[in-house]
């Protein structure tokens, strides 16, 4: 057990990482289906997928050849205890020194234990093979993050959006600086194009400012504040970004599309009560004063009438849209501001409605 237990654990560490390798293969494989089948490498693909799969097959075979051997060691032991002792009974029955009962009491002693002896084998392998599973897991999610917010880091405030690079020096921690002593001041409203040849720096430039990356020396301030000292999200959720690649998540577009805009889930419930009751009442709106219209005493009156019905409906509709569309710049109380509008004009549309109806009694049209 000393000897087995500690390798079979070491070889179940090595067996989770092949794995680990074989499923990112696949995964990724399948993630690119349609680059890997324009580019028609299917042979390379499967070679790449057959490679790491081999390399798991032999990890499992040479830790099933382990645990093999060990159960051959510890059979072999407990087949042994069992010849031996139920041989040294018979010899002392024979001598007379014992009865028959107690070989039969020794026997199924003897049987029991090696029962029990490979069931605890089996339990402490598999505890020990787990142990190994976990730790190589361990090792990729405990790792520590190098790059964190400093103790103490206030969010990111932009008041005028000024970024200036001061003796910036970043390499990816190779000997040759990418970015070496680098001074840059982009003032606020300022446009700037960097230009320079593919792998020049530009995107680094652009990851330095977002701080996926810490600097080897120098600074980078936005608005006199070191990017290093504020907090990661504050910093990043002040930068508008487009990528030089598109991508989407694995979800819906409309999903997609609420992420960018913050979630905004309250927006489509609100939307979805709101929109069909607000859509009946511009048009009822409008429809009044377009029915006004046709009963106008002149040409001019209704013109009026008409634009008045137009104006008013697209106002309403126009304040209901803008009020949703707003929100996730800033925040849900805007949002909510729909459901006054709606509510106004549902009672302002009665009123119409009933003063046109007054105004009909009276000049008895109904
Ligand atoms: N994560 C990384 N680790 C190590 N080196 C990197 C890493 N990312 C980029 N590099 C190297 O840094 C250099 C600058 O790369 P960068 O992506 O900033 O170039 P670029 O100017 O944006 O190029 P392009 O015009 O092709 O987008 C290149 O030599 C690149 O190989
Ligand atoms: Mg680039």
């Amino acid at each position: 057990m000393v000897y087995f237990v500690p390798r079979i654990k070491d070889r179940s560490a090595i067996i989770s990482e092949a794995r680990s390798s074989l499923t990112g293969r696949i995964v990724d494989s399948y993630t690119n289906i349609p680059t890997l089948k324009l580019f028609a490498h299917t042979d390379r693909e499967d070679d790449y997928a057959r490679e790491s799969i081999t390399d798991h097959t032999r990890k499992f075979h040479d830790q099933q050849r382990l645990i093999t051997l060990m159960e051959i060691v510890v059979w072999t032991i407990n087949g042994a205890l069992i010849v031996a002792t139920i041989g040294l009974a018979l010899w002392l029955w024979s001598r007379g020194l014992i009865t028959i009962g107690v070989i039969a009491l020794t026997a199924r002693l003897v049987i029991r234990i090696n029962n029990m002896a490979g069931w605890v084998m089996f339990i402490v392998t598999s505890i020990f093979e787990n142990i190994g599973i976990v730790q190589e897991g361990m090792e990729t999610i405990s790792r520590p993050h190098g790059l964190v917010d400093v103790p103490g880091a206030r969010p990111l405030s932009v008041t005028k959006g000024e970024i200036r690079f001061e003796h910036v020096r970043f390499g990816y921690g190779l000997e040759r600086g990418i970015v070496d002593d680098l001074s840059l001041t982009i003032h606020p409203g300022e446009k700037v194009g960097v230009v320079g040849r593919s792998g020049a720096g530009k995107s680094t430039l652009v990851n330095l400012l977002l701080r996926f990356y810490d600097l080897e020396s120098g600074r980078i301030l936005i608005d006199d504040q070191d990017i290093s000292r504020v907090t990661q999200d504050s910093l990043r959720a002040k930068i508008g970004m487009v990528t030089q690649d598109t991508s989407l998540l694995h979800r819906s577009i409309m999903e997609n599309i609420l992420y960018v805009l913050g979630g905004g889930w309250t927006t489509a419930l609100l939307r979805a009560f709101t929109a069909v009751p607000m859509h009946a009442l511009c048009s009822g709106m409008m429809g009044f004063y377009i029915g006004q219209a046709k009963f106008a005493s002149s040409k001019d009156q209704e013109n009026r009438l008409q634009k008045r019905g137009l104006w008013i409906a697209v106002g309403i509709h126009g304040s209901y849209d803008f009020l949703l569309f707003i929100v996730p710049l800033h925040g849900l109380i805007p949002a909510f501001g729909v459901i006054p509008i709606l509510i106004g004009n549902y009672i302002a549309l009665r009123k119409k409605i009933k003063s046109a109806r007054d105004e009909d009694k009276k000049l008895g049209r109904s």
